[in-house]
């Protein structure tokens, strides 16, 4: 075999092909660990939409997953899309409907409000409708679009591909509006949430300190989302994952703290609207120093239907690190961690009511 001729060139790309597609997009890229509040995060117009937008793909994503913020204008639409990615909508304010059809099935539209969260089905044509003549619609979606767009490098296919994926919907008439299904384990199976912010939740002991969760399942997505509610003066334990779970927050005011193992300890201070993506597989925990109930929204993988991606669904993340798990039970966390939160609790005029948990 004759000797190969090895050129000078280095055949790495300097960009990931989904960073590639941002900047093809013209969009403006949010990085970093937190944001502040999304209410507020300055947008841009986007062509793709015809609506204002930005890109955020935090580090705690390892590009795996990403969001994106959009303004519907008032009185107007966003224009008709369809692509290869999941894509699960929070709205951050306003109401409005989606119109969702598939290959030559009927229309389907379902109204929404601030609170509401629903998932286009993979690679349904959506668009989505401001209700106000007056006031703009704000949302934010977390989607896989990363983690496609890498893997096949192919934005035509991505966003033309005429495969009808009838598993996840079948043109059903009441796809966005039935009650869905409550399994074990907090998980509701349902393709619209009217209400995240008022959604009675289901006691979830392992994680600690009277918190409250439920999980959603929904539009037989791979991506999925849980919200969780804790009380005045308390947190929870600390505990790892695999990337990409965007926290989200509704209510309340507190901290969160993030360390990689044997790493420093990091802490960001929140309120509404913050939003946080801990890193693989680093301790993360979150306090509320507030004088009401902290509540957050988490859309992530981890799905308890369609399990595997990123090391979720193992069932580890609130099981005792002594026992194998990952999570730190109170009475093994270091001492600066209650020790900071009793000073954040005295500096907030609330009483930790942590001593009921772990003197
Ligand atoms: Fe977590």
């Amino acid at each position: 075999m004759p000797e190969p001729k090895i050129s000078t060139q280095v055949i790495a790309e300097k960009k990931s092909s989904y960073k590639k597609w941002i900047e093809s997009e013209e969009m403006a890229l949010v990085e970093g660990f937190f944001i502040e509040d999304i209410k507020t995060v300055p947008l841009q117009p986007w062509k793709r939409k015809g609506g204002l937008a930005v890109r955020i793909c935090l580090e705690g994503t390892g590009e795996t997953d990403d969001a994106y913020i959009c303004e519907i204008p008032p009185g107007g639409g966003l224009k008709p899309e369809k692509h290869l990615f999941e894509e699960l909508i929070y709205i951050v304010s306003g109401r409005g409907a989606t119109t969702i059809w598939n290959g030559n099935g009927p229309k389907r539209t379902f109204e929404w409000q601030e609170g509401s969260l629903f998932s286009p089905p993979l690679n349904t044509w959506q668009q989505h409708f401001n209700g106000s003549g007056t006031q703009p619609v704000r949302y934010i979606a977390v989607t896989s679009a990363p983690i496609m767009i890498n893997l096949l490098h192919n934005l035509d296919f991505i966003f033309n591909c005429d495969y009808v994926f009838s598993d996840r919907y079948n043109s059903q008439d009441d796809y966005f509006n039935s009650e869905g299904t409550w399994y074990a384990g907090r998980v509701w199976e349902t393709n619209f949430v009217p209400d995240v912010k008022n959604l009675n939740l289901i006691e979830w002991k392992e994680r600690g300190a009277g918190g409250s969760q439920v999980r959603f399942q929904i539009a037989e997505n791979t991506l999925c989302g849980h919200v969780s509610q804790f009380p005045v003066g308390t947190y929870k334990k600390a505990h790892y994952h695999g990337p990409g779970a965007h926290v989200i927050v509704l209510s309340g005011k507190g901290y969160s703290l993030m360390w990689p193992q044997g790493g420093e300890i990091k802490r960001y201070d929140w309120g509404p609207g913050s939003m946080i993506v801990p890193p693989a597989n680093w301790f993360h925990q979150h306090f509320n120093a507030g004088a009401e109930p902290a509540r957050y929204l988490a859309l992530r993988w981890g799905s308890k239907k369609y399990y595997g991606m990123m090391g979720e669904g193992m069932g580890l993340s609130d099981v005792d690190v002594k026992l194998g798990g990952h999570q730190i039970e109170y009475e093994d966390e270091a001492p600066i961690v209650r020790q900071m939160f009793t000073e954040a609790c005295e500096k907030a005029g609330v009483q930790s009511q942590m001593n009921k948990y772990y003197k």
